[in-house]
């Protein structure tokens, strides 16, 4: 029985669907069988951000509207063949998706898989509530800056009155430049401000994720190796700004 995240944050374009959709196809590189689900049906950029927006036949409304089953609907990404991705209404975005449609639809694939990621949107209202309705865990996506963690404070208050099994952070956009200067919050400190545990640190890079699954940034094998196994190991983002090679990347980087 898949195990069903939702990917949540409050605040837009902290990283939410670069995180969902880049530890889908890490966990589905490790073998395990994957639903990335976009319940974003504002934005619905999950097919373009994977690469599958030429392949999709029906979306979720299709199937929630019974013009085709679950399955049908889901896409099986070229490159990994574990990972389907279940995509939101193109052709109606507007059009209303209880919470419970979709529960009913995430609940009738999680037999057949490990994971079901779901891509939430922004903001705290009625798509927030769909998106977390169908879930069991959450994983709250928080950047360093004072404005997303502020959201994802409020954000961690309305999860905690779900009923999840697990509720985690992951830290995005960390630079290992003002962690060294001391100039940004460090993810311990992130944690002990929001008080819930740290799941994974992904480093503010141009690269996290250029469109191809093939080349994933080690950031992300780290953060599904905690998700499928007990460890809590997480990236350091400061490793490339130690040594002289370091110290120059850093000078380069304060002169942008
Ligand atoms: N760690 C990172 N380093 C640099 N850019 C990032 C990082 N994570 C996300 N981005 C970029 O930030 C933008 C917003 O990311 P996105 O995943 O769409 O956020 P959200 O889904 O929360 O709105 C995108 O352009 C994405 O490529
Ligand atoms: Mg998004």
């Amino acid at each position: 029985m898949a195990r069903k995240i939702v990917i949540t944050s409050g605040k837009g374009g902290v990283g939410k669907t670069t995180v969902a959709a880049c530890v889908s196809a890490q966990l589905a590189k490790r073998g395990q069988r994957v639903v990335l689900c976009d319940a974003d049906f504002g934005l619905n950029n999950v097919d373009v951000v994977t690469g599958v927006e030429n392949l999709v036949t029906y979306d979720v409304v299709d199937v929630i509207e019974g013009r085709c089953r679950a399955k049908q609907a889901l896409v099986r990404h070229p490159d990994f063949g574990n990972l389907y991705v279940l995509t939101s209404s193109h052709s109606a975005p507007e059009r209303y998706v209880s919470p419970q449609s979709l529960k009913l639809v995430l609940d009738s694939l999680a037999p057949q898989f490990d994971f079901v990621i779901i891509d939430c949107p922004a903001g705290i209202d009625e798509g927030f509530h769909r998106a977390v309705a169908s879930a069991d865990e959450a994983i709250v996506v928080a950047t360093p800056q004072v404005s997303s963690l502020r959201d994802a404070d409020k954000v961690i208050t309305l999860l905690k009155s779900y009923r999840l099994a697990e509720l985690s952070l992951v830290v995005n956009k960390v630079r290992g430049d003002l962690l060294l200067t001391g100039e940004s919050l460090s993810p311990q400190e992130i944690e002990e401000l929001l008080k819930i545990p740290v799941l994974g640190v992904l480093p503010e890079e141009y690269s996290i994720y250029g469109g191809d699954f093939t080349d994933l940034h080690p950031a992300f094998k780290t953060l599904a190796n905690n998700l499928l196994t007990d460890k809590r190991k997480l990236y350091d983002p400061t490793r490339k700004y130690t040594g002289i090679f370091g110290n120059l990347r850093r000078i380069l980087k304060r002169n942008l």
